[in-house]
């Protein structure tokens, strides 16, 4: 029970999740972050700290959200970085990448 980064986080990248992670498994991207689907350990410490409330487990991701676990897995796959599972984050496994679909998401209008 993997837990995934979602959209909120696109942008806004605030990291409290990578420091709070004990097993390093949330790895940088270009516009956010990626949980690896193998290397977390569900203890939910990501999902307590993020300010934007990016960050859901697969048993609680909404229904709109439910492809953003296949999106924090195939960010380690050969569609993006081909890291496989480096058994954890640091600078080497630091990218400017993205998945596709956040690649192409639409930039955040700043509000006044
Ligand atoms: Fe993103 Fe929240 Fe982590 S904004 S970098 S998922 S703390």
């Amino acid at each position: 029970m993997p837990f995934a980064v979602t959209e909120p986080c696109i942008d806004v990248k605030d990291k409290a999740c990578l420091a709070a992670c004990p097993v390093d498994c949330i790895y940088e991207g270009g516009r956010t972050v990626y949980i690896h689907p193998t290397e977390c350990i569900d203890c939910g410490m990501c999902e307590t700290i993020c300010p934007v409330a990016a960050i859901y487990p697969d048993d609680r991701l909404p229904e709109d959200k439910r492809g953003w676990l296949a999106i924090n897995a195939a960010f380690f796959g050969p569609e993006v970085t081909g890291w496989g599972s480096p058994g954890g984050a640091d600078a080497r496994y630091t990218s400017t990448e993205d998945h596709p679909v956040v690649a192409g998401w639409p930039a955040r209008v700043a509000s006044a």
